[in-house]
């Protein structure tokens, strides 16, 4: 497929049982690495917050941070759908606040927006896609709720919970959203979700039954060690290259061999 990925392309892609292939990109470098790569979704996530800026955790991005990286992702990529995630307190608060932020992402340049909760969220989801505006959700572990889960701790385990997001999954559904991410549960419950579900599910640490996967690009790529969740795969160890070729650099200039006389004007 060379055209340009749209909406209308993933619940196809449900229907016939192609898998949807995400990934996280924060600018337009790696977001036009990662689209000629393939991929069917770029997510400027809110991850940002840890892999970018260094941040302990998601809570204090910003929808400054979003805006910005949402329009350099969206500069570097042509034909992957471009996701951005809406950063904590800015869907929250009130319906109206939501509907906003969600038009300044699409308006930065993303072609959908995600937020984090099921039920709960409802009244947003609804919103924001009545205005057009397209929407994932994002259930199960979902880290700007680090706080009230104790932790980042697998969703869904025991009967309850797993029928709570069930529900969740339902609710978002019914609100309008067009997919949904499952993050952190049980193999069997994301299955579980997915069939039941008409529209597509997008897995990180949900297991193999989901319509699409999704990694962060750090992680995926072996760029960040500051921790490592089971469920991360790295596809590439680009953290030694990357460091022996700055090293490399240091040695050159320091030695004087670098510039030489075919990098001289
Ligand atoms: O912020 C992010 O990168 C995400 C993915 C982990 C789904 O929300």
């Amino acid at each position: 497929m060379t055209d340009k990925i749209t909406i209308l392309d993933f619940a196809r892609m449900k229907s016939d049982g192609r898998k949807i292939v995400m990934v996280t990109a924060y600018d337009a470098t790696f977001a036009g690495i990662f689209d000629e790569a393939g991929v069917d979704m770029l997510l400027v996530g809110d991850s940002l917050g840890m892999v970018v800026l260094g941040l302990p955790d998601t809570l204090s991005v910003t929808m400054e941070d979003m805006v910005r990286h949402t329009g350099a992702a969206a500069r570097g990529r042509k034909r992957a759908f471009l996701v951005a995630d809406m950063p904590f307190m800015s869907y929250q608060a009130s319906v109206p606040e939501a509907v906003r932020n969600a038009g300044r992402l699409l308006q930065a340049g993303a072609e959908a927006v995600k937020l984090e909760g099921g039920r709960s969220m409802e009244a947003a989801i609804r919103a924001i896609a009545s205005c057009d505006i397209p929407i994932m959700g994002h259930i199960g572990l979902t880290p700007q709720s680090v706080h009230r889960m104790g932790g980042y701790r697998v969703q869904g385990r025991s009967e309850g919970q797993a029928a709570r997001l069930i529900d969740d999954a339902l609710a978002v559904q019914d609100a309008g959203a067009f997919a949904v991410v499952l993050e952190g549960m049980p193999a069997g419950l994301a299955a579980e979700v997915t069939e039941r579900l008409s529209i597509p599910t997008i897995g990180i640490g949900a297991g193999a039954g989901c319509d699409g996967q999704v990694l962060v690009m750090h992680d995926m790529l072996g760029l960040f060690d500051a921790f490592r969740p089971k469920f991360v795969k790295r596809f590439g160890e680009l953290k030694n290259p990357v460091r022996d070729a700055v090293s490399a650099y240091s040695d050159a200039v320091r030695t004087g061999a670098f510039p030489d006389e075919e990098h001289s004007f």
